[in-house]
């Protein structure tokens, strides 16, 4: 979605913003823009495409001079991507400059009224009827008309604003849309994200919903939007900045994918203490946990997949019932739900529009809400009543891997911790579950050591028009993820299926080479599986299996396969899904695509 970037301070504005930008690449885009005070007048620049045409114009910042500006890269909502579409909108003398992420859903009310009162529109964005209203409203005093504004605007919002009659400051808002407010020796920051401004800074505020700040180069005042001063705590951020670059990758998401590890290890080795499951972080009794009636668990995308996963592992080891769904059904579906119930959501941003409204949904409804959450103080993890934290440090390629694989093995340790206090775990299998979740990272190490292998295979399938995942049990919902991992980076139409639901209608696609990738590493339905294997592969199909080191029996039906260490069968999703990763990227590199930017997606989906 869209990425905002601001600065006031002692250095020139326009490199450090557009540097800002460059970091937020990641969350995709299609213009981008950029204004600069330059002592007497705001001076705007903007363009479609890439952010590099913008860089040109203004050759790399260095033809804006100016201590403070404000700049936007702009995923199209309404209105085409264009140079006149692209922020920063202005109004009509140029005088205030407005970036906005998020929609203003009375916009056309709001649009309706100010052409009455003369207002001409020049783009056909929901942001620039912010521009005009600041204009109306504005007496000298920009936080009274700030604040004005925000009364008046409906939806969702982060902004950075600038006046040119008050060139020493800087004014940011929020509500529902992510904001951070940055300070360090040299100035202050505004960005939607924490790799915009951690070359700078690591001291941050979050700002909450319908807050405003004002930046000044040497200090920050925050308000709330009826103009009460208020006091915000900073926070330091703890990633190194190299978390963020890419370190010699070729992509982000091969840097990624290698440190996926490190993320489990951080995941699981804070609680994990003298041999028990310590998640500190769980604000709910053991006898709430052991009152619980069952679980909801709601996300988007792969945090959806990773709770198909959650319900086969909690359902088996715990014999709680969990429904899964995803975000954006649930919360129009007035569900069914008993204040016992507990709902956990799963975000890797945090921010996700359609997540963070289950949170809420789920609280009208007198219901605690546990989030799974990787972005430390986003919106979902300030609302939800308990957090666990993934610790994966910044995840910048749009298709998620490292953050995928770090709630996995939050939710393992959560459905052990359940099973524990319900006492449905016992000594002798807790042992086994704790050594060989403590495997994982090591297990994970070894099959990134297959990477090669993976790229010759991968190399093959470049031209593949489509690509069937196929699994049973928690097999399946590997495959959900290896699909969904493949067509968003490769474009090829992958699609994954309950093995058994084949022979339903789906069977009749395939044909002569057809690729079928089939996730084999559950042993009780391994049989099941093979005869899948066996029924796609008399109709023509290629068959790419991933199954359990040992079982040896399936590369007499499978034309190639890639096995993985011995796990517990609940756990085997962390390990088979690293080939399906590997897989999808070396199929995207191949057929020559920026991997890191798929087409139309952005890496955090801020509105419905
Ligand atoms: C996965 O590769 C995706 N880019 C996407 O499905 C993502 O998992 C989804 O949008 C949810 O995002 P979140 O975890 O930030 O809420």
């Amino acid at each position: 979605m869209c990425g905002i970037v601001g600065y006031i301070g002692k250095d020139q504005a326009a490199p450090i913003i557009l540097d800002g930008l460059s970091k937020l690449e990641y969350r995709g885009y299609d213009s981008a823009g950029i204004a600069v005070f330059d002592g007497e007048h705001i001076c705007t620049q903007k363009a479609a495409g890439r952010l590099a045409v913008l860089e040109h114009m203004t050759r790399g910042g260095e033809s804006m001079k100016g201590f403070s500006g404000v700049g936007h890269t702009r995923w199209a909502t309404h209105g085409a991507p264009s140079d006149l579409n692209a922020h920063p909108h202005t109004n009509k003398k140029g005088s205030i400059v407005v970036v906005h992420n998020g929609i203003i859903e009375n916009y056309m009310a709001l649009k309706k009224k100010l052409e009455k009162r003369g207002y001409e529109f020049t783009s056909e964005t929901d942001t620039e009827v912010l521009a005009h209203l600041l204009d109306y409203y504005y007496k000298g005093n920009p936080l009274e008309a700030i604040t004005k504004v925000l009364h008046r605007v409906e939806g969702s919002y982060a902004l950075g604003i600038l006046f040119d009659d008050c060139p020493d400051q800087l004014f940011a808002a929020r509500k529902d849309s992510p904001l951070i407010v940055g300070k360090s020796e040299e100035g202050c920051f505004i960005a939607s994200d924490v790799p915009a401004i951690l070359k700078y800074t690591r001291t941050v505020f979050y700002l909450d919903n319908q807050e405003v700040a004002v930046l000044r180069k040497d200090n920050i005042e925050f308000f709330t939007v009826d103009e009460e001063p208020i006091e915000k705590q900073a926070v330091t951020i703890e990633w190194d900045a190299d978390s963020a670059e890419k370190a010699g990758y070729e992509f982000f998401m091969l840097k990624e994918i290698y440190e996926e590890p490190k993320t489990v290890t951080d995941t699981i080795s804070p609680r994990i203490k003298d041999g028990e499951i310590r998640i500190e972080e769980l604000k709910f009794t053991d006898e709430e946990l052991k009152n619980i009636q069952r679980i909801h668990i709601v996300a988007c995308g792969s945090a959806y997949h990773t709770g198909v996963t959650a319900k086969y592992v909690i359902e088996g080891l715990v014999r709680i019932p969990v429904e899964v769904e995803v975000a954006s059904e649930f919360r129009y579906r007035n569900p069914i739900m008993d204040p016992e119930d507990l709902v956990i959501v799963i975000s890797q941003s945090g921010e996700t529009a359609d997540t963070l409204e289950a949170v809420r949904e789920s609280h009208k409804r007198g219901l605690k809400v546990l989030g799974i959450v990787n972005v430390v103080g986003s919106s979902i993890a300030r609302e939800a009543d308990s957090v666990m934290y993934t610790w994966a440090g910044p995840e910048i390629s749009v298709a998620t891997t490292k953050a995928y694989s770090a709630p996995l093995v939050a939710l393992y340790l959560l459905a052990m911790k359940l099973g524990r206090v319900r006492g449905m775990i016992d000594d002798a299998l807790f042992a086994r579950l704790l050594e060989d979740i403590q495997a994982l990272p090591d297990q994970i190490e070894m099959l990134l050591g297959q990477k090669e292998k993976l790229q010759h295979f991968a190399n093959r399938y470049v031209a593949a028009k489509e690509v069937f995942f196929i699994g049973r049990g928690i097999d399946y919902a590997i495959a959900l993820e290896g699909a969904l991992k493949l067509k968003e980076i490769s474009y090829i139409h992958s699609e994954a299926y309950a093995a058994g639901e084949l022979k339903h209608g789906t069977i009749s696609l395939i044909e002569d080479g057809t690729l079928v990738v089939a996730l084999a590493t559950q042993p009780e339905l391994f049989p099941k599986t093979v005869s899948n294997i066996v029924e796609v592969k008399s109709r023509g199909a290629f068959v790419m299996a991933v199954a359990e080191r040992g079982r040896k029996e399936i590369e007499k039906v499978a034309d190639y396969v890639v096995y993985i260490p011995y796990t517990n069968s609940y756990f085997a999703n962390s390990l088979a899904i690293i080939p399906l990763q590997l897989f999808a990227y070396y199929i995207a590199v191949g057929r020559g695509y920026d991997v890191d930017h798929p087409r139309n997606l952005a890496k955090s989906v801020t509105v419905e």
